[in-house]
């Protein structure tokens, strides 16, 4: 497959004149794709029922006569004011019940059936007229789901239709078996006890903590509202084109379920942020901040990477908007170090993407986003990401094909385990994705490539070592499916700690096949009470007291066992840190046959089919066994035998 690079553009923001010397330029540096029209609903339909696409009509034959792909948004992010005059309760609303109101974007309820229908009639009306426009290559749905905490809305349309979600899902009888669903909360517990469906209220406001399974419910039903609205525009979009269609998520967006708006959807998509993600949300501490502040996480971009190739059909992955240079909404806002820009999107075609589009063409002179930049300065004068875009295209040109490999790691992420986590954490800080990330990171740090898998997964041949460490919930037949998979298997802490409904199991957890450990006890510890192991390494944040006749792997300077397997199955009763992590990844990876490598701070590689890629996020030059990488280095090597 061709890799492709491509841009953000918005003809609605520049005169007309501009356009088709934009779309010259574009081409002329060799980008392939361009993606409008996602925030436009104001300049489509000004008033209600005043519709003026003409504009849209233009920008697309300029743009498409340049010789570009355009991929057309749905601009149901930013309904326009009239809107609010037409639906005063579309908006969402938050956990102490005030309204979201207009003046930024995506200032909507999920839920609200009248806004719904507005989005079906304007995706019906844009699909109608482009879907067999030869210029339009792909479709996106709206923009970023989820961002700005926008997925759990406590409306009025929310409580609703979360009525109607538990009578389907606790069936009998007509308007669903409320006794079925008070036995499966454990209502009786505070008398919480409803009598009927239409008793039961969101899980906002309550005086004390609400019920978990209350809460999972409403997490479960706030995802299953965004993977129908996403639906509802797939929908209509397949009955006019062909073109396949795309979404572009978030970095560390989590309340909702990737993988089923994914099952809707052709391309995963992404918007790629690493310096504001590491100062915003990858969670770093203050030296590690100022280490990486000009390149980001060495890991957290890789790990989106992974995790939206797990979200796409067939593997299909694109980043949609790549950072080009300072953002404007981080705490602190950077320039990257020359080349990352590059090294960004190298690591991405490494990682399997399609396509790199930069965010965006020119940088707007006006409104939120005036100190963000763009590939162009405001006045059109090429800035860093052009000019590294450009580097970019000249090596695609003269390189191979990156080619597709099934990596020899899976780890599964579930984003149902991170809403487990948020709603019983037990202590602060604790976090699913946290713990799964941590675990990425010291694979990545041995040397690894890492596939990450939905937890509907099935099928585990070929991976030699797989990982679900914190994995809330597990159905009886993945533990099957695991236990009868080839490779080595790690589990815990917390893996299969409760059941689907959030009530802990008897026979206690992890009540795992063939595996004599049982979870006695728990506790979470504070930061300044880590548990230190025999060997090297410490348990910090969460620990379990294991029982049983498994063999012992790890143990803790006072003799208890903190890690416990029997044949390929290993449960770890902790949280490691990152040398126990380390510690027990590297002894599993020699059970299973894997070679590890101990790799600098800074440098991590990835195999593709034919070649090792090697990335260089440190901000001085490096060198490993007879490798040399400047500060944001890249180098391609073949793969070696038997990687
Ligand atoms: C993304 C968003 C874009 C733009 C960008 C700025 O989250 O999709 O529209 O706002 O951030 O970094």
């Amino acid at each position: 497959m061709k890799r492709t690079l491509g841009t953000c553009y918005y003809p609605e923001h520049w005169p007309r004149a501009l356009w088709s010397e934009d779309a010259a330029r574009m081409a002329d540096l060799g980008l392939t794709w361009v993606r409008i029209g996602e925030f436009a609903w104001s300049r489509l339909e000004p008033g209600p029922s005043e519709l003026q696409f003409d504009w849209l009509d233009d920008a697309i034959e300029v743009l498409g006569a340049a010789g570009l792909k355009v991929v057309l948004g749905t601009p149901t992010a930013t309904p326009p004011r009239w809107m609010l005059t037409r639906h005063p309760d579309m908006l969402a609303v938050d956990a102490g019940g005030r309204p979201r109101k207009f003046g930024s974007r995506r200032h909507y309820c999920f839920s609200h059936p009248g806004y719904l229908e507005e989005c079906r009639r304007i995706v019906t009306l844009l699909a109608e007229r482009y879907g067999r426009n030869p210029h339009i290559a792909a479709w996106q749905t709206d923009n970023e789901y989820g961002c700005h905490d926008t997925v759990i809305s406590y409306s009025d349309a929310a409580r609703q239709a979360f009525r109607g979600w538990l009578r389907d899902r606790y069936p009998m009888g007509n308007g669903g078996d409320i006794d079925a669903l008070n036995a499966a909360w454990g209502n009786i517990f505070w008398s919480m006890d409803y009598a009927d469906f239409d008793e039961i209220d969101l899980p906002n406001l309550t005086v004390t903590e609400p019920n978990p399974a209350h809460v999972l419910a409403f997490r479960r039903f706030s995802s299953d509202q965004v993977v129908a609205f996403n639906r509802a525009q797939t929908d209509i979009i397949r009955q006019h084109s062909d073109a396949p269609i795309g979404h572009n998520y978030m970095g560390r967006v989590t309340e909702f379920d990737h993988f089923a708006t994914g099952a809707d959807l052709d391309i995963a998509t992404w918007d790629s942020y690493p310096l504001g993600f590491l100062e915003d949300r990858v969670g770093a501490t203050p030296d590690r901040q100022r280490a990486y502040a000009r390149q980001g996480d060495p890991d957290f971009q890789a790990f989106h990477h992974d995790l939206y190739r797990a979200v796409g059909k067939a593997g299909r992955w694109w980043v949609m908007e790549q950072q080009p240079g300072p953002v404007n909404w981080a705490p602190y806002n950077p320039a990257p170090l020359p080349g990352m820009v590059r090294l960004w999107t190298w690591e991405a075609f490494a990682h399997g993407a399609e396509a790199v589009c930069y965010f965006r063409w020119r940088q707007a002179p006006f409104a939120q986003e005036q100190l963000h930049a763009g590939m162009l300065r405001p006045d059109s004068v090429p800035a860093q990401a052009f000019h590294e875009a450009a580097e970019v295209m000249a090596e695609l040109s003269g390189a191979p094909e990156v080619t597709p490999h099934q990596a020899p790691v899976a780890l599964i992420f579930d984003y149902a385990a991170e809403w487990m986590w948020q709603i019983q954490p037990q202590g602060q800080g604790l976090s699913y994705f946290d713990l799964v990330l941590d675990h990425y990171r010291a694979l990545r740090q041995l040397g690894l490539s890492v596939d990450i898998l939905p937890p509907a997964t099935r099928d585990f041949s070929g991976y030699r070592l797989i990982l679900a460490p914190g994995l809330m919930h597990v159905p009886d037949d993945l533990k099957d499916v695991l236990n009868a998979a080839q490779g080595q298997l790690l589990i815990g802490p917390r893996t299969a700690a409760r059941d689907a409904d959030f009530a802990l199991p008897v026979p206690l957890p992890p009540a795992w096949p063939g595996l004599d450990v049982t979870v006695s006890r728990l506790e979470t510890l504070r930061p300044d009470m880590p548990v230190t192991l025999d060997g090297g390494g410490a348990v910090i944040r969460w620990l379990e007291e294991l029982e049983g006749n498994a063999n012992v792997v790890l143990l803790a300077k006072d003799g208890a066992p903190v890690a416990m397997s029997t044949g390929r199955v290993t449960y770890m009763g902790g949280w490691g840190d990152a040398e126990t992590l380390h510690r027990l990844l590297g002894d599993l990876c020699r059970r299973a046959g894997l070679a590890t490598m101990n790799l600098p701070d800074g440098l991590r590689l990835r195999d593709t089919g034919a070649e090792r890629f090697w990335f260089n996020y440190g901000a001085e030059p490096l060198e490993f066994e007879g490798i040399s990488l400047p500060a944001a280095g890249v180098l391609r090597q073949p793969r070696p035998a038997g990687a």
